[in-house]
Order: structure tokens, then C-alpha cells, then sequence
């Protein structure tokens, strides 16, 4: 307490005096004599604990010295006891309502006095306590405040990591997502086509599986009709040679018949009669006319079975792969011998042929060719039709046309006819092989196969082959 400072003002020397007798020894003491020099001390370097203040002063009086301090931050706080010698209630209630913290009236004893100062010291004190408190308080808590809001920003900027980290994710997601999904539809693109192309290959192996099918079914029946031939052919030798032998007897027995005849005229009438009855009653006389036309009836259909079987040898009995000098004219014959009964049940055949010099080919292959549009014109014939069957010899090649007067064949499907298995007959009565193997064996010949038709009137096949240079 004795280090707290009080400014006491008051232009009255005595009254001075008593203060600084009163306080003197307790407090450090600075004296002002007006308002003036009251107002420069407490603003000051060192600002008083507390002011003990006169009011009736000449020139700025106590009231407005209390006013400026009030107004002055620095000052405003110092605790401002009047002591004056007014002691009316409008003074001190004036004087209190300015901000003083105390009204002490003249004369005043001393104890009285230093009770009052160190009261007011004492609350200033706390008051100043208080407020560094408070200031320590409220610097605590702006740094807390601080710390919070660092630690709020920091928070923030996690948290709007955090967030792009999450875009981030759910972009690249979204990517790998498309990614994925287009390689998905590639992939089932991929797949799909896949399944294609295996249906494809699936089909052209059963196509191929069934092609082989008919060739060898077409080279059995082939080595079926050579055994078959083969086997005609030697009864066919001795039936042939025997009818010969037969005519030979049978005109030799006719002759001895004429002999014996001729030696009846001398036997005797009972005999003769005999005898002519007999020769009556057995029809010799028809038997010797007809036994020749028997015979040789049976040699011409002896001679047709041997022509059948020569031509199934000429169709079957050849080697695939073997390509021979070969007359068209020929192999034409041929096929026609072979379907002619076919032929003959639904149409009238015409044949022309040219003379063609000879073609490399593999006979068999072109006679099985010409034997399919020989039984294509066949099946396309309803009721009885012609078929006309030319050759011709134009330029390089050789050329066999095969035209039926059939249904001939619709625009739209004609482009199909020679595709592989397409058929408009019957399910079972054909299998759509037909042209696409005499296709296949015309292009292996170097040759081509061409088709004109009108629905109704009928068709044309003209089969073209290279003749041999
Ligand atoms: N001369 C023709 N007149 C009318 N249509 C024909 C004639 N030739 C062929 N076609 C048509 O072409 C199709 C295919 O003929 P292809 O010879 O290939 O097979 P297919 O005769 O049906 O059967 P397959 O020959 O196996 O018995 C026939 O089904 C028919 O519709
Ligand atoms: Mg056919």
C-alpha cells in the first residue's frame, strides 16, 4: 500500500498540508494546486492509484477535471474521491453521477480519512485484478478461440480432401465403371461373334460332312454298277454266243426238216397223212417262221443289255481322279442309257450331236453331271414334256445344252440353285446336291455351267468344257 500513489488537488494550502499529514506517511503523495496541472500529472507518465479531488477551484473546478479524466481512457479508471467543503446533496450526488467513488466533506478526521483511501485502493486493486484476469481469461480463450478456428480450418481443409478424395474416387469409379462395361460389350460383341463364326464353321463342316456323303454314296452306287455290270457281262458273252449257236442249229434242223419232208413223198399216204397231222397239231410250220424271229429278237435285247452294260461300265468304272481324252458325244450316250427309262416315262428325248474333238476330263464325273440335268429336266416335267439334249463344238469349247419343257425356275430363287443343299423338292425326296456337285466337277474341269429359264416354258442348262489344245 505504501508504494500506491495519491495525487491530492486543492488550491488551498492548508488543506494540503492536513492531506499530505493524513496520508502522507502511507502512500506516496504528488500534489497539484488547480485543475490544470491536476489534468497534465494524472495524463502523465505515471498515472495515480487515486485522486483525491476539490471542487471549488479557479479556473477548471473539480467537476470538469473529473469530466476530462472520465473521458480519457487512460485515466478513466483511477478512482476519484472528492473532498470538498460543500456538503450539500446536489454536489455530492453531482459529484458521484460525474464517476467518483466516494464524497467526503471538510473537515475530515484522519483515520476516517485513510479507512476511505485504502478501501478504494483496495477495490481499485481487485478491480485491476480482476480486469488483468479478465484479460488473461479473454486472451486464454482468443488463443483457444484461435487454436479452435486453426484447428476448424484445418478440419475443413481435411474435410474438403477428403471430399475431392471422394470425387476423385467416385470419377475414377465411374471410369473404371465405363471401362469395365465397355469391355463387357466387347467382350459379349466378341463372343457373339464367336458363336458366328463356330455356327458358321459347324455348318460348312456338316455341309462338307454331307457332301462327302453323297460322293461316296455316288461312288459306291458307282462301284455297285461296275460289280453289277461286271457280272451281266460274262452271261451275257455265253447267252449271246449261244443264241448264235441256236440259229446256227435251228436253220441246220430246218434244213434236215425240208429233207425229210422232201423223203415223205415216197412213204406211204397213211403215213403221210400221220405225219401231217402231226406237223399240224404242233404248229411246226409257225415254229420254223418265228424260231428265227425269236432268236434274233433275243439277240437285239441280248445286244441292249450288253449296250446297258457297256454304258454302266463307261459311267462307273472309271477312277475318280482320271482325266482322260474323252468324247463328249460320249459320255452324253452314256448318261442318257442310264436315265433313258426315266426319260421315256414323261418325255420325248431329242438328241443332236456335233462333232467335238476330244475334252481332258474325268468321264465319270462329266457323265454324272449330265445325268443330273438329265433328272432335273425329268422332275420338272408335269404331264409329258421334250427334252432336247445338243452338243456342240464353239470355239474352245465343247458344249452340251440339256433344255427341258418344264416349269422352269422363279427369278427370285434361281440365284439359289446352285448353292449347297438347296432344294425345293419334298423334305427327303432330294437332298439339294445335285447341281452344287456338277458345279464343283464343271469348275474343276475349267469349265462353267450356266442356266436360262422362263417359269412356264422351261429351262436350259449349257455345260461348256475346254477341248483339249
Ligand atoms: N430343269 C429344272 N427345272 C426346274 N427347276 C430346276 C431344274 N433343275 C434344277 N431345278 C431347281 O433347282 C433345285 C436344286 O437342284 P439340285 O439338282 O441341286 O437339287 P434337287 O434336284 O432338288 O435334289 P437332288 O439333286 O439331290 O435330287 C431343284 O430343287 C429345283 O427347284
Ligand atoms: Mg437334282
Amino acid at each position: 500500500m505504501k508504494n500506491a500513489s495519491i495525487l491530492i488537488v486543492d488550491d488551498d494550502r492548508t488543506s494540503v498540508k492536513t492531506l499530505r499529514h493524513h496520508l502522507g506517511r502511507l502512500f506516496s503523495v504528488v500534489v497539484a494546486t488547480n485543475g490544470e496541472q491536476a489534468l497534465l500529472l494524472a495524463q502523465g507518465s505515471s498515472t495515480p492509484d487515486l485522486i483525491l479531488l476539490d471542487v471549488l477551484m479557479p479556473g477548471i473546478d473539480g467537476f470538469e477535471v473529473c469530466v476530462q479524466l472520465k473521458a480519457n481512457p487512460r485515466t478513466a479508471a483511477i478512482p476519484i474521491i472528492f473532498i470538498t467543503g460543500l456538503s450539500d446533496s446536489a454536489s455530492e450526488q453531482k459529484g458521484l453521477e460525474l464517476g467518483a467513488v466516494d464524497f467526503i466533506s471538510k473537515p475530515c478526521s484522519g483515520p476516517r480519512l485513510r479507512a476511505r483511501v485504502r478501501n478504494h485502493l483496495e477495490l481499485k486493486r481487485h478491480r485491476d485484478n480482476l480486469e488483468s484476469l479478465v484479460h488473461e481469461r479473454t486472451a486464454e480463450l482468443l488463443l483457444k478461440q484461435q487454436q479452435l478456428t486453426e484447428l476448424n480450418e484445418r478440419l475443413n481443409r481435411q474435410h474438403i480432401e477428403l471430399e475431392n478424395h471422394r470425387d476423385n474416387l467416385e470419377l475414377l469409379v465411374d471410369e473404371r465403371t465405363a471401362e469395365l462395361m465397355i469391355k463387357q460389350r466387347q467382350l459379349s460383341e466378341m463372343n457373339e461373334k464367336l458363336e458366328e463364326m463356330v455356327a458358321v464353321e459347324v455348318n460348312k463342316n456338316r455341309e462338307k460332312d454331307m457332301l462327302m456323303v453323297h460322293q461316296q454314296k455316288l461312288a459306291s452306287i458307282g462301284q455297285l454298277a461296275a460289280g453289277v455290270a461286271h457280272e451281266i457281262n460274262n452271261p451275257m458273252s455265253f447267252i449271246m454266243s449261244n443264241l448264235n449257236s441256236l440259229s446256227k442249229y435251228s436253220a441246220k434242223q430246218l434244213q434236215y426238216n425240208a429233207a425229210i419232208e422232201e423223203a415223205l413223198g415216197d412213204c406211204p399216204a397213211e403215213i403221210r397223212s400221220r405225219l401231217a397231222d402231226l406237223h399240224h397239231s404242233l404248229d411246226l410250220h409257225f415254229i420254223a417262221e418265228d424260231i428265227f424271229a425269236l432268236i434274233s429278237e433275243s439277240l437285239e435285247g441280248a445286244e441292249r443289255i450288253r449296250k446297258i452294260v457297256h454304258d454302266l461300265k463307261d459311267f462307273a468304272g472309271i477312277d475318280e481322279d482320271t482325266m482322260i481324252e474323252t468324247d463328249l458325244n460320249h459320255c452324253v450316250q452314256s448318261a442318257i442309257s442310264i436315265a433313258r427309262g426315266k426319260i421315256n416315262a414323261v418325255a420325248d428325248l431329242e438328241l443332236s450331236l456335233a462333232d467335238i474333238p476330244p475334252v481332258l476330263c474325268n468321264p465319270q464325273l462329266i457323265n454324272q453331271v449330265i445325268s443330273n440335268l438329265l433328272e432335273n429336266a425329268v422332275h420338272a416335267i408335269t404331264g409329258r414334256g421334250k427334252i432336247t439334249v445338243c452338243t456342240e463344238y464353239r470355239q474352245t469349247w465343247g458344249m452340251v445344252t440339256v433344255t427341258d419343257t418344264g416349269r422352269g425356275i422363279p427369278s427370285e430363287i434361281i440365284g439359289r440353285i446352285f448353292d449347297p443343299f438347296y432344294t425345293t423338292k419334298e423334305v427327303g425326296k432330294g437332298t439339294g446336291l445335285g447341281l452344287s456337285v456338277s458345279y464343283d466337277i464343271v469348275k474343276k474341269h475349267g469349265g462353267e455351267i450356266t442356266v436360262t429359264s422362263e417359269v412356264g416354258v422351261g429351262t436350259r442348262f449349257i455345260v461348256k468344257l475346254p477341248v483339249s489344245s
